[in-house]
């Protein structure tokens, strides 16, 4: 029985924009209603087009803010409630690693400053035990001991990613969320990036939150999937599952824009057309309908509901006829 890292139900963020004095302010849906369970060693992608909601899960799953509504449970405590001392505590057991190595490392620090802060602030280690913490780290993700003087601008991007993410394991983490890690990298350091993420994964028994929007990154890196759409979860399984036999058209949509992973020659290719709709009034009943070749009247009635068909979970009213053609 492997361990259970983290478990969202129901996880939901509205943000109120645009009010004022004579207006009332509007809801923006950025997050709708997502559950999922992350066992340690496995990867849980989430995909979906910009605006879809993935960063908005990254600070929740983070603590960076809270959700709306819904329940968040870190490595067996629930966070619903908790207080910001909890809050502190947890932070720990949940590290990021962001999109663009150029902004988020400081550029006034060494490396080894920047690994060694985040034990400086959380733990009493002595300094010498630091000093050997993060010797040990860079070698981990492949840098070399000289590395520690140097400051931020002297390396790479792919370099300065292997920095941040040595800085999210100093405090062994049990979940990592990667928001687009790699999607600021040259094509030919991407693939060494996610090697060392899944070697580093192997070793330390972590569960990856992986946000990105390249599919043929997602297929090599992850067990899981999640599809978002406006905020809502439409599509979520077993990647195998859900890559050779994609059910929701927004997940086929998807998957047929993207050459290197296009499903079995079975699978209808199903072209997006149009833009995505405004998040602050999205369509009637499913959000997807204004954009799917399948849609029908029904479909602007009702919102889906989330059921579990052919191994995975999907939300579409049409999906068992769709899967028939
Ligand atoms: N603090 C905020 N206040 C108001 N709206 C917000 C806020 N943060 C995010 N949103 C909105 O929530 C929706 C989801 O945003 P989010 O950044 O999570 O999307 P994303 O999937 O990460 O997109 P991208 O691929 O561009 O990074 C968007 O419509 C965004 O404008
Ligand atoms: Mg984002």
């Amino acid at each position: 029985m492997s361990v259970l890292a983290i478990e969202a139900e129901a996880l939901t963020r509205h943000y109120p924009v645009g009010g004022g004095m004579f207006r009332a302010a509007k809801t923006l849906r950025a997050l709708d209603g997502v559950s999922f369970r992350m066992e340690a060693g496995r990867t849980l992608a989430v995909v979906g087009e910009s605006g879809s909601g993935k960063s908005t899960l990254a600070r929740l799953v983070t603590m960076i803010e809270p959700p709306t509504a819904g329940r968040l449970v870190v490595d067996g405590a629930d966070m619903t409630g908790a207080t910001a001392d909890d809050i502190r505590s947890m932070r720990r057991t949940v590290q990021m690693v962001f999109q663009n190595p150029f902004g988020s490392l400081n550029p006034r620090k060494t490396v080894g400053d920047i690994l060694a802060e985040p034990l400086v602030i959380n733990t009493q280690m002595p300094a010498s035990d630091r000093l050997e913490a993060v010797g040990q780290m860079l070698a981990k993700v492949g840098l070399r001991p000289e590395h520690r003087d140097r400051y931020p601008h002297m390396f790479s991007g792919g370099q300065r990613q292997r920095i941040a993410i040595a800085r999210a394991l100093m405090l062994r983490p049990k979940l990592v969320v990667a928001d687009e890690p790699v999607s600021a990298l040259d094509i030919s350091i991407q693939a060494q990036v996610l090697n060392l993420m899944l070697d580093l994964q192997q070793e330390f028994g972590l569960a990856y939150l992986f946000i990105s929007h390249d599919l043929s990154v997602v297929r090599h890196i992850s067990d899981d999937v999640l599809v978002l759409y406006l905020g809502r979860p439409v599509e979520q399984g077993p990647k195998d599952v859900v890559f050779s036999r994609p059910r929701h058209p927004y997940t086929r949509a998807l998957l047929s824009a993207t050459p290197s992973v296009r499903a079995s020659a079975r699978a209808e290719r199903t072209v997006l057309s149009g833009e995505i709709p405004s998040p602050l009034s999205p369509p009637s009943g499913c959000s997807f309908r204004t954009r799917c070749p399948y849609a029908v009247e029904e479909c602007a009635k009702a919102r889906p509901e989330t059921k579990t068909f052919d191994g995975r979970s999907v939300a579409c009213h049409r999906v068992e006829e769709i899967s028939r053609l």
